[in-house]
């Protein structure tokens, strides 16, 4: 029987509530600043509604959302995010890890926990915790959190030893039981995959522990842009998938925002994976297949 998933990443969901230059202190008047410059232009609400309910058409088992809901932080915006999920379904239904963005000051990791908790917990979990694994038929999602408050300017994740030690050993025993192990990441953990002010610093622990222990897909938000690599597992290479941000716009010929599902059945002793990409290509224009393929040649 197949299972799709389905990935929607990087929405940066706006616009952005009013603020006070009170609460703009420090690297949020940094963001806020390049968020008005630059963001406000290039994302659209209209892009990420079309998306959406493209998406809940094509009736997905699961919904991954991996990371980037918000812009600054804020309290309002994490409300507003909390919102969105709602819309994209059930906490059971939805699993999210967060980004760089969403962890954007001290005190903000809390903030999200706090308001998104549903959609992060583990199986029988009643705290966040990560890494967090949900099983759904014979889907296993391990769920990682990247994300870190960072210096001004800087847009870097880190996973640290615990969670890499612990990503290790979950995706063992995981592969033991013959599920199909998909983890979440916002952070694009191929090396020199991201420009280095926006790299998974410590992604030498990630790629090590898919290296040991394996995975059948990795799926990461972070560079807004759709792209398909490969990491070394033990029984040969892991595709490792990123999406687009979902509320770009297209302009000057570029695509905006897509979002991706994944079709997997089992096959043999093992499954196979196909790919749709859906998206925009032109303002204004209706969400259409923009690409389909196998991960699993
Ligand atoms: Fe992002
Ligand atoms: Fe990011």
């Amino acid at each position: 029987m197949m299972f799709r998933l389905a990935q929607i990443s990087d929405p940066h969901l706006g616009p952005l509530p009013k603020v006070a230059w009170t609460d703009l202190a420090s690297k949020r008047a940094f963001g806020w600043y390049n968020w008005r410059r630059n963001r406000a232009r290039a994302f659209a609400p209209a892009v990420l509604n079309a998306l959406t309910e493209d998406m809940l058409a094509g009736r997905p088992d699961h919904v991954a959302v991996t990371g980037d809901l918000v812009n600054l932080g804020l309290s309002e915006e994490f409300d507003n995010a909390r919102a969105w999920l709602e819309n994209l379904g059930a906490p059971e239904d939805v699993t999210v890890i967060p980004g760089n963005h969403d962890a954007y000051v001290h005190g903000a990791i809390e903030e999200f926990t706090e308001a998104w908790h549903p959609y992060m917990l583990g199986d029988e979990a009643r705290e966040v915790h990560f890494p967090f694994i949900r099983r759904r038929r014979n889907v296993a999602i391990v769920a990682l959190s990247s994300a870190v408050p960072t210096a001004p300017l800087m847009a870097t994740g880190e996973i640290g030893g615990g969670q890499a030690a612990a990503l290790a050993s979950r995706l063992a025993a995981l592969g033991r039981a013959a599920l199909f192990r998909v983890v979440l990441i916002h952070h694009a953990p191929v090396a020199k995959s991201s420009h280095w002010h926006k790299r998974l610093v410590d992604g030498d622990l990630f790629r090590q522990a898919i290296a040991e222990a394996g995975a059948e897909l990795i799926l990461h938000g972070h560079n807004h842009k759709t792209s398909i690599a490969h990491l070394p597992g033990p029984k040969g290479p892991v595709p490792v998938v990123g999406v687009a941000a979902a509320s770009k716009l297209p302009h000057d010929g570029k695509p905006g925002g897509s979002y991706l599902s994944f079709d997997i059945e089992e096959a043999g002793a093992g499954f196979t994976i196909r790919m749709t990409e859906r998206g925009v290509l032109t303002p204004g224009g209706a969400v259409e297949t923009l690409s389909e393929q196998s991960l699993t040649e």
